[in-house]
């Protein structure tokens, strides 16, 4: 196994001494490079980038070559797991994911099944490619859905503004709501797991749409089964620890129940206070966030002076990895992100010096 040449996001995600903040940024393979966009015309679609383990390692290396980004995030999709449950997922051009059969009745509830791990293949083949491409430049990032934001597909078999079939269902029928998490939870769980055994270094948890739910509906229909995730995950391989991440976004007001079902970081979106958050999760926890991807708009001048806010809220020490509060936009400008790497780089120095 190659030795890994810079293990700074491993060690911010334990906690454990590092020389700066790392960073990557989510979504940082994607419509925003020119390179990207000139790649999925090759392949036909983004569903042809995903099942092509070459060219899913093509676009997971685009930004590598770029900037000087502290870790790869396999190029996939979220929804790969409903895919392979039979619902059939589609990305029209111009518009969002689409699924041809959506759970809207108890007879297809009630017949839903664990995704199977085969129709799954192509993903983990990615995983094992990308490993090879990379060589040990950075640690490879794996991820999921959340099993609540899977379900919020599921059920309204496109993006929503409303989650109206969601909601119905979680409050009128609730025992169904939960039979998809758990069928869903147990999904994700197979899934990661394979994508370690294929060598994801770390895993991020996307929980998009938790935020959109009650106080108590977040901990009983998203933070619970997320919880449930994370006990049945692998948490070493290649004798190093394999650290998880959870982000909910829209989550701030739950950081402490969630820095406490088993994860190693917490992602936080950019309404957040990232100096106040650390003081509510203590030592328990690494966070990772939380630069508004818009504020990639701004001229470089004001991308590094938020930058270096956000380093001094969270202030000196590790275990915090620098990232976007949310995707970088289509629209934002290669340059711009490049100002934000070099600037998180140069100005965390001094927060880390002995
Ligand atoms: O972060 C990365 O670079 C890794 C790749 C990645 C993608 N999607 C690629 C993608 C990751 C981690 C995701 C996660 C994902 N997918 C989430 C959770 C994270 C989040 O953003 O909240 C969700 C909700 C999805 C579902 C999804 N996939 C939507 C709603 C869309 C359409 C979005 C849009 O802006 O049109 C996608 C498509 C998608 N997934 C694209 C990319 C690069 C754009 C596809 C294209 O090339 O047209």
């Amino acid at each position: 196994m190659t030795q890994l040449k810079n293990d700074t996001f491993l060690r911010a995600l334990l906690k454990q001494p590092v020389e700066y903040t790392p960073i990557w940024m989510m979504r940082q393979a994607g419509r925003y490079l020119p390179e990207y966009r000139a790649t999925r015309a090759r392949a036909g679609s983004f569903m042809g980038l995903c099942t092509s383990p070459d060219y899913a390692t093509e676009v997971t290396l685009q930004p590598l070559e770029r900037f000087p980004l502290d870790a790869a995030i396999l190029f996939s999709d979220i929804l790969t797991v409903p895919d392979a449950m039979g619902l059939g997922l589609s990305f029209a051009e111009g518009e969002g994911p689409r699924f041809a059969r959506p759970l809207r009745d108890e007879a297809a509830i009630k017949a839903l099944q664990v995704a199977p791990l085969d129709k799954l293949q192509y993903v983990f083949d990615a995983v094992s490619s990308i490993r090879r491409a990379l060589d040990g430049r950075v640690p490879l990032i794996g991820f999921s859905g959340s099993p609540f934001t899977l379900a919020c597909y599921m059920i309204e078999g496109a993006g929503s503004a409303d989650f109206r079939h969601v909601k119905a269902m979680l409050y009128g029928r609730p025992e169904l709501l939960h039979h998809i998490l758990r069928i869903t939870a147990d999904s994700v769980t197979a899934y990661l797991n394979a994508q370690i055994d294929a060598g994801a270094q770390a895993v991020q948890i996307f929980d998009t749409w938790g935020g959109a739910l009650s106080h108590a509906a977040y901990q009983e229909f998203s933070l619970a089964y997320m919880q449930q995730i994370i006990a049945g995950l692998k948490r070493e391989a290649d004798g190093r620890r394999v650290p998880v991440i959870v982000f909910t976004k829209g989550g701030g007001q739950w950081l402490e129940q969630i820095a406490a079902i088993g994860a190693d970081c917490v992602g936080l979106d950019w309404t957040t206070d990232i100096g106040q958050a650390r003081a509510r999760v203590g030592d328990q926890v690494a966070l990772q966030g939380n630069f508004d991807p818009n504020a990639l708009f701004g001229s470089p001048a004001a991308i590094e002076q938020e930058a270096g806010r956000i380093l001094a809220a969270y202030g000196h020490g590790s275990g915090h990895v620098f990232n976007l509060g949310h995707g970088i936009s289509q629209f934002a400008d290669p340059e711009h992100a490049k100002a934000l790497v070099a600037a998180v780089h140069r100005l965390s120095r001094p927060y880390h010096a002995v």
